[in-house]
């Protein structure tokens, strides 16, 4: 990784989606996941991020990217989560001083694209570079992890990315299972509210385990894994899809089953879900995976990307349609945000 110019660097992360998911946690606050999970980074959803470290300023800046397009003080609650994972980073890189952080999305925030894995993927990203240190992938996967966001560990890497490759502290990283070129698979992702989500994905992990659907998704999984990595090495789409589309609605059941439960699905949520069945009957290779929100992610090749994006762009109830395909990762840029 290059060094930064008088400690000031910046980066732009990748969201990623989830194909077999991060649900529930041995140790919520570490992002310590109770089982594994494979996704494929994205390359059009990005979060870009600029860090500068002051050593001799007396408090963080936060500032993002607003809907009119100027750089202003973060909201509490972001700024918040952002400032103690600065704290955390600079203890780690035993140094004092604060940070002035800058961070824009390329798509709507906190809207079931993963915003927080983008996000804290670039966040630690450029604060490490800022501060001149070389960390391998491994390294820099548990650092994001640390941020609280557990799928930042999945989008520090490019392709298809296996996250945990263990569950100990040490061994809480990410490794790439297949870079993107492997397999160029494309994302449709059906926007149908760009609102923020009612309850947040770590809520939800909290509330996992009070399903008693959730025993039966960990028995399901080893098997469900290892068909997922059995249909990536392969280029095996249809068995891919067969899985994701299970896994995804599995989620959403123990989301919908926890104490007290959570209903992420919206009814424009089962209108493309029913489209993507019927471009499946009409011989459309096409499967959908919903993260912790309303939106359908529609896994495709790139042969049907378009005829896919301009069916689900025609539903009344899509507000918009992001064409995304497998990206390689993080990036180190020479523009600065400030
Ligand atoms: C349903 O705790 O990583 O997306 O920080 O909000 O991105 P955020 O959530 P996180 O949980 C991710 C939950 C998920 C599945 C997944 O991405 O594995």
């Amino acid at each position: 990784m290059p060094s930064s110019s008088q400690h000031k660097a910046t980066v732009t992360a990748p969201s990623n989606i989830a194909f077999i998911k991060y649900w529930g946690a041995r140790n919520l606050k570490r992002a310590v996941p109770v089982n594994r999970s494979i996704s494929m980074t994205l390359r059009t959803c990005v979060s870009r991020c600029t860090a500068a470290w002051l050593p001799d300023r007396g408090k963080h800046v936060i500032e993002l990217r607003n809907a009119r397009g100027v750089l202003a003080p973060a909201p509490p609650a972001f700024a918040e989560r952002i400032r103690s994972h600065l704290n955390f980073l600079r203890r780690w890189a035993g140094v004092g001083g604060h940070f002035h952080i800058a961070t824009e999305n390329s798509f709507p925030a906190a809207a079931g694209i993963a915003s927080s894995a983008s996000g804290f993927a670039a966040l630690t990203l450029a604060v490490v570079t800022a501060l001149d240190r070389r960390l391998s992938l491994e390294e820099l996967s548990s650092l994001a992890r640390l941020s609280g966001s557990g799928s930042a560990a999945r989008s520090v890497a490019g392709g298809f990315v296996e996250w945990p490759v263990g569950f100990s502290d040490d061994a809480c990283h990410a490794r790439v299972l297949a870079p993107a070129k492997h397999w160029p698979l494309a994302n449709v992702i059906a926007v149908v509210s760009s609102g923020p989500k009612g309850t947040s994905s770590l809520d939800g992990h909290r509330r996992a385990r009070t399903s008693p659907y959730f025993r039966t998704r960990q028995r399901r999984l080893p098997a469900r894994l290892e068909a997922v990595r059995e249909a990536i090495a392969g280029r095996d789409f249809e068995q891919l899809g067969t899985v994701i589309e299970a896994e995804a609605v599995d989620l959403h059941c123990i989301a919908m089953t926890s104490v007290p439960p959570i209903f992420y699905w919206q009814p424009a949520t089962l209108v493309v879900l029913e489209t993507v069945r019927a471009l499946r009957a009409e011989g459309v290779p096409a499967y959908a995976t919903m993260d912790a929100g309303p939106n359908v992610h529609v896994i495709c090749l790139p042969r049907v990307e378009k005829l896919i994006a301009e069916r689900l762009a025609a539903l009344p109830q899509v507000e918009t349609v992001i064409r995304d395909r497998i990206g390689d990762g993080p990036a180190i840029e020479t523009r600065h945000l400030f």
